[in-house]
């Protein structure tokens, strides 16, 4: 089963994608995890990203269809989870025709409804673990007393860049001009569900859950 998680920074995607790798097995494909390896690998693709993932804008299509083609070659059976991709209509395009010259589909596109104000306090307040990138925020999901990762243990965490509140206007500024139109391209395609992703990690997840679960 091949899945969007589509919503504005913060939504709470990667999130949601995390936990549908452990309890599913899916793979996530998160073309904002993809540019940040490229980034620190000082590779030429890497220093022209920075920048323009710095400042919130986004990277150009040809750059992310080709990180996606890549990828979509390590198929496990269990499914992709879309994450952060597509982002313009023409990442949604290239989508459609990778995946159908794969012989697959998309399955569901989930959109992750929240308002702005959530998203504000979201962003600057997350922090990942260095070691294994599971996701923290200051007050919604803290390190426990001992400051060690869950996950890992490891007690490195780190804040992204674009994290701060100057960056996340041009981000918003860039979902609501250049993805936003996905919804309405999804939805007359067929397969768009919404969940309200203002509602607790656990409960998004459920909802989530019970689309896939419907098959
Ligand atoms: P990307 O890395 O994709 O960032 P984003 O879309 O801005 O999304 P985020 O990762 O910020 O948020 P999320 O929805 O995953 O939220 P999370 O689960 O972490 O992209 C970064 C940049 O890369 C872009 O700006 C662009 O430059 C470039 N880029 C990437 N893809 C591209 C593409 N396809 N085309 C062109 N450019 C591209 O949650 C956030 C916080 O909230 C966490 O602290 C979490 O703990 C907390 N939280 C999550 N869920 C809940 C909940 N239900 N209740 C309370 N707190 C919650």
């Amino acid at each position: 089963m091949n899945i969007i998680l589509l919503g504005p920074p913060g939504a709470g995607k990667g999130t949601q994608a995390k936990r549908l790798v452990d309890e599913r097995g899916m793979i996530q494909l998160s073309t904002g995890d993809m540019l940040r390896e490229a980034r620190t690998s000082g590779t030429e693709m890497g220093k022209k990203v920075a920048a323009v993932m710095d400042a919130g804008n986004l990277v150009t299509d040809e750059i992310v269809i080709g990180l996606i083609e890549e990828r979509l070659e390590g198929d496990n059976g269990a499914g992709f989870i879309f994450d952060g991709f597509p982002r313009t209509l023409a990442q949604a395009d290239a989508l459609g025709e990778l995946l159908a010259a794969h012989g697959a589909k998309l399955d569901h596109v989930i959109e992750m409804q929240v308002d702005d104000d959530a998203l504000v306090a979201r962003i600057t307040g997350r922090f990942t673990c260095a070691d294994c990138g599971e996701v923290y925020h200051d007050v919604t999901r803290p390190l426990p007393a001992d400051g060690k990762c869950v996950n890992c243990g490891s007690t490195e965490m780190k804040r992204r860049a674009d994290d701060n509140e100057e960056s996340l206007k041009t981000r918003l500024m860039a979902y609501y001009k250049q993805t936003s139109p996905l919804i309405g391209y999804y939805y007359a395609k067929g397969n768009l569900k919404s969940v309200d992703g203002l509602a607790s990690m656990d409960e998004v997840g459920a909802s989530i859950a019970a689309i896939l679960d419907q098959g």
